[in-house]
């Protein structure tokens, strides 16, 4: 008798292959349940999610109460575009303002949009409030950041691999080092500067982490010279480093937020830009906008995502969790072995170091035998892997997760 041929990991694979444009380079695994910390393949094999979607995924995947509110409003209305007024975003824009302290925000769906609002936000304060002369005005950039694909985003860039053969590039920034304070008092010097958009942690560079310090200084620095502080937070925000922002590590409040990622609870795309009202009433009517910004259904999702952070205290949970972590890798790999060199971050947003002579091989390798192994993180930057795992994570599991990367890492043998 023929056996019926179930459809498994390499077929999927095959057809992204074939039918996809090839812009990204995935660790062979075929997702396609997730549950809390834990997602499954194809095949029914369980792994530990260590990426959480870049930190979209904060909630844990599925959660029963963003599904909830997903579900119940999908059945009463999803899109009324901003052509009219519709009962849920009111309620959605009471509800971020005051969670995080802002007179007014700006919702869009994905992060790069809230990082573009931002930025036109910028210069529309700079021409109509700070006085900048018409089509003169800058946003300094640090390097290393990462804020999207579109052409704004990586005019930003110095990365050559989000770059090379896309220009010509958005003028206007300036580009700084990183955590360096000079810098930065010399590019305010220029009066046409608008703002200073920052990562409090640079996700995508490999989870570097500035100077203490640093952020809540270049913050005083901008105002002194009257120049919008911008908090990129769409990776580092929403209880990923252990407070509910990155920035309240060093207690102050950017002159504009930019949220994403996990605004949407890993089941929609929802992002936002918050600031006072002097930044926010400087756009008009018809001067920027989105179809799908503020849709009812992004609105509920977006403040049972909100809610979840809070009521089931996550950021806490990030924080006592990522001190165990460090503290495992530090004694258990940095201390013990030559291959891993650093462990950084802050509360659940966190990498090692691999010192890789194989240009990022060897980093790839050993995220290929965690997934044999049954956790899932992927390289960045090559020797650099990021471990970021949903927020819900106990503390038995974060131990059994320790367990799983240390043995990866003790056994790893190249070229197994
Ligand atoms: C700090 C930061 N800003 C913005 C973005 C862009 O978000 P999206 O991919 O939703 O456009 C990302 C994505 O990784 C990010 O890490």
């Amino acid at each position: 008798m023929v056996q019926a041929r179930t459809i498994g990991s390499q077929d999927f694979m095959a057809l992204e292959d074939r039918y996809g444009a090839h812009n990204y380079h995935p660790l062979p695994v075929v997702l396609s349940r997730g549950q809390g910390v834990h997602v499954w393949d194809v095949e029914g094999k369980q792994y530990f999610d260590f990426l959480s979607a870049y930190s979209a995924v904060n909630q844990g995947h599925c959660h029963p109460r963003i599904i909830g509110a997903l579900t119940e409003q999908a059945q009463k209305m999803t899109l009324t575009s901003r052509a009219f007024y519709n009962d849920m975003l009111g309620p959605f824009e009471r509800y971020i303002t005051e969670y995080f302290g802002y007179d007014r925000v700006l919702p869009a769906n994905t992060g790069v949009e809230g990082g573009e609002t931002a930025v036109k936000l910028a210069r529309k304060w700079a021409y109509t409030v700070k006085g900048v002369p018409a089509n003169e005005a800058k946003i300094i950039f640090a390097a290393g950041n990462f804020w999207g694909r579109t052409l704004a985003a990586i005019s930003s860039s110095t990365d050559p691999k989000s770059t090379k053969d896309f220009g010509p590039y958005m003028p206007g920034y300036l580009i700084i080092p990183y955590n360096d304070l000079e810098a930065l008092e010399e590019a305010l010097q220029d009066p046409t500067v608008a703002g200073f958009m920052v990562e409090p942690i640079q996700g995508e560079a490999g989870v570097v982490v500035p100077d203490a310090g640093y952020l809540r200084s270049a913050y005083d620095l901008c105002r002194q010279h009257n120049v919008l502080f911008i908090a990129d937070e769409v990776q580092t925000g929403i209880g990923r480093t252990g407070r509910l922002l990155a920035c309240d590590h060093e207690g102050f409040r950017p002159d504009i937020l930019v949220l994403g990622k996990a605004l949407g609870g890993g089941v929609f795309p929802v992002s936002a830009a918050l600031a006072r009202n002097e930044i926010m009433l400087s756009i008009k009517p018809g001067e920027h906008g989105s179809t799908f910004g503020g849709n009812p259904l992004a609105c509920a999702v977006a403040m049972a995502s909100l809610e979840v952070i809070k009521d089931e205290k996550l950021a806490e949970n990030a924080e006592y969790l990522g001190q165990i972590f460090r503290q495992r890798m530090q004694e258990n790999l940095v201390n013990r072995t030559g291959l891993v060199t650093a462990v950084r971050g802050k509360g659940l947003l966190n990498a090692i170091v691999i010192d890789d002579h194989e240009d990022g091989q060897t980093a790839w390798d050993i995220c290929m035998r965690m997934a044999d192994n049954g956790l899932l993180a992927k390289p960045t930057h090559g020797n650099i892997i990021r471990f970021a795992p949903p927020l819900v994570m106990t503390e038995d599991q974060m131990h059994e997760c320790c367990d799983i990367i240390e043995q990866t890492v003790l056994h790893y043998q190249p070229g197994e």
